[in-house]
């Protein structure tokens, strides 16, 4: 862990694809995920030794609704709290941008309803996780 950075930044579009790959998640096409990522309102990206190998980032209108997305952490790094240092960041990022009823929304698998439990979002039942600030 002693070269691992925790950086405020875009991935490249190639990072993103690596690290989509990494987890099995779909990938998607090229020049949407380029918008997409330039669409984002905020990134993180976590290297090792400058490699990428881990990221969260937030989707939103930047006051009053956010959404989480794309937290990976690649499998030979899990385990080692660098998802939760990742949602340490973009939940302080939330909550120095945000109004009070802010609507911050995910969507994860049941499994991981500690991990999001921790940063104070409910599961609904469905799976799509909330938290309101206030
Ligand atoms: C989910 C993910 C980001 C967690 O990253 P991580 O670095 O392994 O997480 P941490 O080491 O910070 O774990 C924090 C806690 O969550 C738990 N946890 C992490 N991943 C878990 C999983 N897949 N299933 C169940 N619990 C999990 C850990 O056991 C740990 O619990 P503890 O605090 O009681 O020890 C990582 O497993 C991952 O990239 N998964 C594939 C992509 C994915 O599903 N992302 C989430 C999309 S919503």
């Amino acid at each position: 862990m002693k070269n691992i950075k925790i950086i405020e930044r875009k991935p490249s579009v190639e990072e993103y694809i690596k690290l989509r790959n990494s987890v099995g998640w779909k990938i998607l096409q090229h020049d949407k995920i380029e918008k997409g990522l330039d669409n984002s309102i905020y990134c993180i990206c976590v290297e090792d030794q400058d490699n990428i190998i881990g990221l969260g980032r937030i989707i939103g209108d930047g006051g009053t609704v956010f959404y989480i997305q794309d937290i990976i952490v690649v499998p030979s790094y899990q385990k080692q709290k660098i998802g939760t240092l990742i949602m340490t960041k973009l939940m302080e990022y939330i909550d120095n941008n945000c109004i009070n009823e802010a609507i911050i929304g995910l969507i994860a698998i049941s499994e991981l309803d500690k991990f999001y439990k921790k940063f104070g979002f409910t599961n609904n039942q469905n799976n799509r996780f909330y938290r309101y600030n206030g």
